[in-house]
């Protein structure tokens, strides 16, 4: 079976590809690489011994798609493509709900005119509510997003539900995403942010690897145990095993299904640094400053839902994910850029 992945040479697209070919499947990418290197690809092929296919372009790019739909008998689509950094959308919006939305819609009406409805979409716990009871279920309060990034994952998964509403041939699966850390054990692929970090883990392996001074940890007085913000990080490679699953589920259920992806479990901040310390032993030098804006104290998942339907769990512990990480960032000290 062939799986086109949109976004398939950054970082959960080509741990998802390489997830893919190990389970048998044919693996087409499209990427306009504005935010990724297109050695992940070489990467991915060299990991599993199998190849891909690869075009380079926009997923906005309609003659595009259609060529590539045409030259191949694609039976599922995975949507990784688009913008992801929420201060980068304060900044520039119209470029988020641009790339964001019109990828969605281009691609789904070449999907629509080839008559192939399979899609899984990348979304994002960011579609929560801030004031909903912890753990996240799947049918807790979404919208009121406060940056351009979170409305575009949040309207997204209002088009696609509405066009399965009006449409039963679609067979959609939502996929809101926790925090995705770590990389593929080998080391070889990995997180390559570009310019400063804005997430927790790139920035503490980047301290470690000395490319920062220190962490600045943001904010010691949330409600939680020991006053750091708490999250639900997730190992990549778990991430990636859940779109194979969720490949299986949309090529056998009509519909569109929402699922998170989580470990269920929550971490500190300083849980994250000294668990990385620990495991790895490298100092991570850090500081307590403010709150950074629009962060909320705690959010993780009910991820009861995809073990039930999707027959997925998280296996990987956050020793797996500290390690990982580090193993990528320190045989990569500059990401795929050396
Ligand atoms: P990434 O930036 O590493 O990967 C996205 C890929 O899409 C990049 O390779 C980029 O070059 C490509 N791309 C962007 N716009 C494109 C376009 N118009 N046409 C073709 N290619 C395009 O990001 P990632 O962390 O792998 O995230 C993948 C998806 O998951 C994104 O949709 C993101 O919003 C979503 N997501 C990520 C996280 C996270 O923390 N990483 C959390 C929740 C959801
Ligand atoms: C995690 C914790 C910070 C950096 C973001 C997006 C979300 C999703 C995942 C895409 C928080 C603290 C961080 C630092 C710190 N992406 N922190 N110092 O904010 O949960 O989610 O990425 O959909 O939409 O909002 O992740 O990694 O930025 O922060 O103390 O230098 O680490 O305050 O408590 P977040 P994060």
């Amino acid at each position: 079976m062939k799986v086109l992945v949109t976004g398939g040479a950054g970082y959960i697209g080509s741990h998802t590809c390489v997830e893919l070919l190990n389970e048998g499947y044919e693996v087409v990418v499209v990427d306009n690489l504005c935010n990724s290197n297109p050695e992940s690809l070489k990467r991915v092929q060299e990991l599993t011994g199998k190849t891909l296919k690869f075009y380079e372009g926009d997923v906005r790019d309609e003659a595009l798609l259609k060529k590539i739909f045409a030259e191949n008998a694609v039976s599922c689509v995975i949507h990784f493509a688009g913008l992801k950094a929420v201060g980068e959308s304060v900044a520039m919006p119209w470029e988020y709900y641009d790339n964001n939305l019109n990828s969605t819609l281009v691609l789904t009406k070449v999907m629509k005119e080839v008559g192939m409805k399979n899609l899984i979409f990348s979304s994002s716990a960011t579609v929560y509510t801030a004031d909903n009871e912890m753990p996240l279920q799947e049918t807790s309060r979404t919208g009121y997003c406060t940056n351009p990034y979170g409305w575009t994952k949040y309207m997204t998964e209002q088009i696609l539900s509405g066009m399965s509403h009006a449409d039963k041939e679609w067979s959609i699966v939502l996929l809101r995403y926790f925090n995705p850390i770590g990389a593929h054990h080998s080391g070889r692929i990995g997180e390559d942010p570009r310019g400063i970090p804005n997430n927790l883990m790139p920035y503490i392996t980047q301290v470690a690897v000395g490319r920062r001074e220190q962490l600045n940890v943001f904010g010691d007085d949330y409600d939680t145990p020991d006053g750091t913000g708490v999250r639900d990080y997730i190992h990549v490679v778990d991430l990636a095993r859940g779109h194979v699953a969720a490949v299986k589920y949309a090529t056998e259920n009509a519909g569109c299904e929402v699922f998170n992806l989580g470990t269920g479990t929550g971490y500190s901040v300083l849980d994250m640094v000294h668990t990385f310390i620990d495991v790895n032993r490298v100092p991570v030098p850090y500081q307590i400053v403010e709150r950074r804006p629009g962060d909320i104290g705690t959010c993780y998942a009910d991820p009861a839902k995809s073990a039930e339907k999707l027959h997925w769990k998280a296996e990987k512990t956050l020793a797996d994910m500290c390690r990982d990480s580090w193993n990528w960032q320190s045989k990569n000290p500059m990401g795929y850029g050396e």
